[in-house]
């Protein structure tokens, strides 16, 4: 069996078109959706995270700002961002860039965002709400996913799903998400035992715990959906040739920037026994900065209306 992608590059394109559509009709209206990034210290991944996201702000029409605090800043130098953020009228929508260096009070710090300015989805608020299945804001990655499982009508309802991590910038928001689709799931986490056999019995197996090809063919029930939510680098040449074989676009991706890009699953053991796999990159990631346009664009319509 060869896998099908799920194509995430494609869908993201697609969720950015409306987006462009809405922002146009707000900016004519008198108001631009305005994102305000908040970057923590030099952790060069999250620069880089935060650059795609303000670019792409720029591409799709809404306004961006991106605040940098240094390495050594303090819970309250935040603090004090985040409240001037939250009475700023051209701010809809604050992201605070995780992870955060460890003197910081991450959960303090969620907490001051205001609820109607959370587009992460991270507020204890937002939280709540889609435990509930209330509207709200819902974290950006997860949300992402599910548009791509519809977008290639794989079912949920009744299937049995199994979500390796727990955290709550991904397992724990999308474990729910699919609870509230029928779906029969499991988490799993670092003290499951018997984690491939758990996996194995996936209809669909969803990937989030940031390690690479951690996911390897023994975890994989031949046909299953695998989605692929990790962003990992690898260097050698010798890592090349194990997950991807003798594949000469990665290889030359790995001579142009030294690394190349993998995820938590075995690309080639997913490609035999699966039915369908999302890429890395081009599946997940994409998706996450699509939906969190998409979701700072909800922000300023729900401000004007
Ligand atoms: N770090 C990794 N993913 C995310 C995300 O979706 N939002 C924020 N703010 N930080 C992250």
């Amino acid at each position: 069996m060869t896998a099908r992608i799920l194509d995430g590059v494609g869908l993201s394109l697609k969720l950015n078109g409306e987006t462009v559509d809405r922002c146009a009709a707000l900016t004519q209206a008198g108001v631009q959706p305005g994102l305000a990034a908040v970057l923590v210290g030099d952790n060069p991944a999250s620069r880089t995270y935060v650059t795609s996201k303000s670019k792409m702000c720029v591409r799709l029409g809404l306004r961006t700002e991106v605040l940098s605090l240094p390495e050594h800043a303090t819970t309250l130098d935040l603090l004090g961002v985040i409240k001037t953020l939250n009475v700023r009228t051209n701010i809809h929508g604050i992201l605070v860039q995780m992870p955060l260096p460890p003197q910081i009070d991450v959960p303090t710090v969620i907490e001051a965002i205001d609820p109607a300015k959370d587009v992460d989805g991270f507020h204890p608020v937002s939280v709540g709400r889609l435990a509930l299945k209330q509207a709200g804001f819902v974290p950006c990655t997860p949300a992402g996913i599910l548009e791509l499982l519809k977008l290639y009508c794989i079912p949920l309802r009744g299937q049995r799903v199994v979500v390796l991590g727990r955290s709550n910038i991904v397992g724990l928001p999308l474990s729910l998400l699919l609870l509230h689709q029928d779906a029969t799931v499991t988490v799993c986490h670092s003290h499951t035992k018997e984690v491939a056999a758990i996996a194995r019995s996936a209809d669909v197996l969803i990937a989030a715990i940031g390690k690479t090809a951690f996911v390897t063919e023994d975890f994989i029930k031949p046909g299953a959906v695998v989605v692929d939510v990790g962003i990992n680098r690898i260097t050698t040449r010798e890592q090349v040739l194990e997950y991807f074989g003798d594949n000469a676009e990665r290889l030359a991706d790995l001579e142009k920037k030294g690394y190349t890009l993998i995820g938590d699953v075995h690309p080639r053991h997913a490609a035999e026994r699966a039915r369908y796999v999302t890429p890395v990159p081009g599946g997940v990631g994409p998706l996450t900065i699509a939906m969190l346009m998409r979701n700072t664009v909800v922000a300023a319509e729900r401000a004007y209306a």
